[in-house]
C-alpha cells in the first residue's frame, strides 16, 4: 500500500493535469526565477549518472530526459535499458510522445512511494526536479534505495529556500508559495535536513553542490 492517502494522490494527478506544451513553458520559467539555474547546468548534471540499467524518476513531460539523451548520444553514449515513470498520466503521455522512437526504454505509471521493482533492481537513478513535489519524501527515499543496487548512485536536485539578493528572493518566494498552493511544489528545503534524510534512508552522499537555489546532489546506496 502507498503511504500516501487517496486524496494526495488524486491531488497529484489534478496538480499536473495540463498540456505538456504548457507544462514546459511554465517549467522553464521555474527553472529560471524559482531554481536559477540554466537548463544546461541540470542537461550535463544528469547525464553524467545513466548507466546501462537506470531508473529515471517522475519523468513528466518527458522534456529535460529527452534533451539529457540527445547530449548522450552526442557524445556517443547510448544507454542500453531504462525504466521511466511518473505517477501523473497526462505528464506521462507527453514523454511516451516524446521518447517513442528510443529503443530500450519502458514508460509507466507509479507513484515513487511504493514502486512496482524488484529490490536492487537498478544501477543509476536520477530525479529531476521532483524530489520537492514528493507528498512523503521518507517513504519515497526508502523506495529509491531499496530498487537501487549496493553501490548503485542517485543523482537528484531538489529546490532550497531561496537565498540570494532581495529582489530575487522575492520572486523565487512567491512563485514557491503559487507552486504550493496549485498543488505542484511540497515544499523547499534546508541543505542540511535533505542531506540528513538521504543518509536516514541508506544513502552516502558522494557529492553535493548548489547552484541558484537548488542542489544537485549524487549518492550512492550503501
Ligand atoms: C516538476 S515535475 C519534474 C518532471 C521532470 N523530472 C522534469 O525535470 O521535467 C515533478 C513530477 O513529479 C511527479 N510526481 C509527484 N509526486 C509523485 C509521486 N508520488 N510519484 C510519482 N511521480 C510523482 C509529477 O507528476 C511531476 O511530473
Amino acid at each position: 500500500m502507498s503511504t500516501l492517502s487517496k486524496e494526495q494522490l488524486q491531488k497529484i494527478s489534478l496538480a499536473y493535469d495540463s498540456d505538456p506544451w504548457w507544462y514546459d513553458i511554465r517549467g522553464f520559467c521555474i527553472l529560471t526565477l524559482s531554481y536559477r539555474v540554466s537548463l544546461l547546468n541540470q542537461i550535463r548534471f544528469f547525464a553524467q549518472n545513466i548507466s546501462d540499467n537506470h531508473l529515471e524518476v517522475a519523468i513528466g513531460s518527458g522534456s529535460l530526459f529527452s534533451l539529457i539523451l540527445r547530449y548522450q548520444a552526442l557524445r556517443g553514449r547510448h544507454p542500453k535499458h531504462i525504466v521511466a515513470f511518473d505517477y501523473a498520466e497526462s505528464m506521462l503521455a507527453g514523454a511516451i510522445k516524446k521518447l517513442a522512437s528510443n529503443p530500450g526504454i519502458e514508460l509507466c505509471v507509479a507513484d515513487v512511494s511504493l514502486l512496482p521493482f524488484a529490490d536492487n533492481q537498478f544501477d543509476s537513478t536520477a530525479v529531476a526536479n521532483a524530489i520537492h513535489c514528493f507528498a512523503d519524501l521518507d517513504s519515497a527515499l526508502k523506495e529509491l534505495n531499496r530498487t537501487l543496487k549496493p553501490n548503485g548512485t542517485m543523482a537528484c536536485n531538489v529546490l532550497l529556500h531561496p537565498r540570494g539578493p532581495r529582489p530575487l528572493r522575492w520572486i523565487a518566494n512567491q512563485i514557491n508559495r503559487w507552486g504550493i498552493k496549485k498543488g505542484i511544489l511540497v515544499k523547499p528545503y534546508a541543505a542540511d535536513e535533505f542531506l540528513t534524510r538521504l543518509r536516514a534512508a541508506g544513502f552516502q552522499i558522494k557529492t553535493h553542490r548548489i547552484c541558484g537555489n537548488s542542489m544537485n546532489v549524487v549518492a550512492t546506496r550503501i
